[in-house]
């Protein structure tokens, strides 16, 4: 049985003008996510990977094309519905961490519920939940300036997670990190796809991008091929 489609790209555009110039960042995509996948988009640097990520990711709106979410358009939605459905359905890891550097690691995951519609009493413990599941909970509360770079991640990761999201979409999330490190924070990325967990991994690193199930290349905004990798 095939599992619940939980997002589609029909089409989808994203063009910039610069000066006289039209860049077709994104130049008609359609894909399809389901429950359960982990999917790496691999392409070269300036491909669209990033632009590709934010559509999906509902932080950017297409030029042309729609975005379905569970079934539904949300590529017209305003800014402030836009960023209600990103906070409940979309869990964002970026490369630089983007951590609350004086906040701690708890207060760091705490912050998506506090746009969410969860009960405060609830927030500690589920915080707390997903700083176990990252293997951090004994840094709860040092500062996110205290923390080595792939702890910075896994904080980031536990906040991705937090409000049980749809989707988890990662954008280079080991590019700062060494080699040994990133590793580990994709072995992370495994062990939360096997117990559920749909995950988006943009990457160029191919050896990184082996490890998901499904692999998406990009080449100048397209498209160009899908490999099937690990089985
Ligand atoms: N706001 C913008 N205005 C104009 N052009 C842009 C803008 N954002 C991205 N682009 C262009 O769109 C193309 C795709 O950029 P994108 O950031 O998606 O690439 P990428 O695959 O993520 O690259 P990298 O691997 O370096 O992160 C590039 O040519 C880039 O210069
Ligand atoms: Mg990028």
């Amino acid at each position: 049985m095939k599992s619940k489609l939980i997002l589609e790209a029909k089409n989808i555009t994203k063009t910039y003008k610069v000066g006289d110039n039209e860049i077709h960042a994104v130049d008609d995509i359609s894909l399809k996510i389901h429950e359960g996948e982990y999917i790496a988009i691999v392409g070269k640097s300036g491909s669209g990977k990033s632009t590709l990520m934010h559509l999906i990711g509902l932080l950017d709106t297409p030029t042309s094309g729609q975005v379905l979410l569970h079934g539904k358009d949300v590529s017209k939605l305003d800014e402030a519905k836009l960023a209600r459905i990103r906070n409940k359905e979309i869990g964002f890891v970026f490369q630089s961490f983007n951590l609350l550097q004086r906040a701690t690691a708890i207060e760091n995951v705490e912050l998506p519920l506090k746009y969410g519609d969860i009960p405060k009493k609830e927030w500690k413990t589920r915080a707390e939940d997903m700083l176990k599941l990252v293997d951090l909970i004994d840094r709860k509360n040092n500062k996110s300036n205290e923390l080595s770079g792939g702890q910075k991640q896994r904080v980031a990761i536990a906040r991705a997670l937090v409000n049980e999201p749809s989707i988890i979409l990662a954008d280079e999330p080991t590019g700062n990190l060494d080699t040994k490190t990133g590793e580990s924070i994709i072995r992370l990325f495994e062990k939360l796809n096997k117990q559920g967990k749909t995950i988006v991994l943009v990457t160029h690193d191919e050896d990184l991008a082996k490890h998901a199930k499904r692999q998406i290349v990009i080449k100048d905004g397209k498209l160009v091929q899908k490999k099937k990798s690990k089985s």
